[in-house]
């Protein structure tokens, strides 16, 4: 099984996805972070001297390659739903996870960051909200959406290591036998054009997190690696 984590700039990915690898027992890959490595240079020049498209499709071949991995947390870069077949490629890989930030935090996250180039200038708050807006739908797509307002980074990876464990991705052939209006003992049929229920929200048993950790800090270049091994997986 694998964790990917979705969401804006400094949703807290990074801080996040650390402590769920590190409790979990699994490998983190930061997928901006194995890009700067296997590219010897920043997101920030690569944006710079060869263009977003360029490290767009550094991003989708990453994704590419860890097809067939397995308890890996990948941390993905904000804007890596962007790319059309991006998100079904990811739910491939794992259970996909959106945190969900508030715009308000995320700015203030980002008013002094100039490690980013899609935020940057003196207008960041039209920026922040018009590229949620733009990706909105694509990380609305996610498995698992949790809203981290409020929460401290260890409550936010608890929170998803119980609704990941919880979680099953409903088959096809469950859905063809409800859309096809077959009814089963105690469940209403779904005529087609209808949607699907909900699925069981997944249980929430786990013991409750730590409280009292400072908010997620999104400055990754100070963060210590999750689990000691930040080296990228051997791909080929
Ligand atoms: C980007 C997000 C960044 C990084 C690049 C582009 C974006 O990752 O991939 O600067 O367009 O949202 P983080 O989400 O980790 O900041």
């Amino acid at each position: 099984m694998n964790v990917v984590l979705v969401g804006f700039m400094a949703s807290g990915k990074s801080s996040v996805g650390r402590r769920v690898a590190k409790r979990l027992g699994y490998r983190l890959l930061d997928s901006d972070q194995y890009i700067e490595s296997e590219q010897g240079v920043s997101v920030n020049e690569i944006f710079i001297h060869e263009g977003e498209e360029y490290f767009r499709k550094l991003e989708t071949r990453l994704i590419q390659r860890l097809a067939g991995f397995d308890s890996y947390v990948f941390a993905t870069g904000g804007g890596i739903v962007t790319t059309p077949g991006n998100m079904e490629l990811l739910k491939r890989i794992g259970t996909v996870v959106f945190l969900n930030a508030d715009p308000e935090d995320i700015l203030k996250r980002l008013e002094h960051d100039t490690r980013r180039p899609n935020v940057r200038g003196e207008d960041r708050r039209e920026q922040v909200h018009g590229l949620l807006g733009e990706r909105m739908a694509q990380y609305q797509k996610a498995d698992i959406s949790i809203e981290t307002l409020g929460k401290t980074p260890n409550q936010v990876a608890g929170e998803v290591i119980r609704r990941v464990s919880g979680f099953r991705r409903e088959p096809p052939e469950t859905v063809s036998a409800q859309t096809a209006g077959i009814q089963t003992a105690g469940a209403p049929s779904v005529a087609p054009g209808e949607s699907a229920p909900n699925a069981a929200r997944p249980s929430e048993t786990a013991p409750a997190e730590a409280a009292g950790e400072p908010a997620p800090n999104e400055s990754k270049s100070a963060e210590a690696p999750a689990t000691g091994d930040t080296s990228p997986p051997t791909v080929s």
